[in-house]
């Protein structure tokens, strides 16, 4: 028997979405708003499921303080209240688009968890628009 344990976060970031090596005009076509030179802010919402069996022993599948604790140091601390371009080293070169982060988030968070359970990030950078990763 699986089943999947949710967990909600929610971290505020400024970003700028553009190629150096594009001109203006390219980058606006492409980027459109998110293209401000002087960056601008998301409220994103995050999601994180852990599936796998619950522990006979203690009726958890994960203790839910453990994976509360692990996004809070892997993700809100290390994201919220961060202009991602210039405060994120894996954005130094690569776009913060909401896919770049998911994979991010995805990535930092399964270190964490050693590949014990199946792990899905569902990242909201609006309420409309969001992405759902889960490593494959
Ligand atoms: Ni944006």
């Amino acid at each position: 028997m699986s089943l999947t344990v949710y967990r909600k976060s929610h971290f505020n970031a400024a970003h700028r979405l553009y190629r150096s090596d594009w001109d203006d005009e390219k980058n606006n076509a492409v980027f459109g708003k998110c293209n401000n030179p002087n960056f601008h802010g998301h409220n994103y919402e995050l999601e994180v499921g852990v599936t796998g069996t619950i522990n006979q022993e203690t009726g958890f599948l994960i203790d839910i303080v453990e994976l509360k604790n692990i996004i809070k140091e892997e993700v809100e601390d290390y994201l919220d209240h961060k202009n991602l371009n210039l405060d994120v080293p894996e954005f130094k070169n690569l776009n913060p688009t909401m896919e770049n982060i998911a994979v991010l988030i995805w990535d930092k968070l399964n270190a964490k968890l050693l590949g014990r359970f199946k792990l899905s990030v569902t990242l909201y950078e609006t309420p409309r628009n969001f992405v759902v990763y889960t490593g494959n």
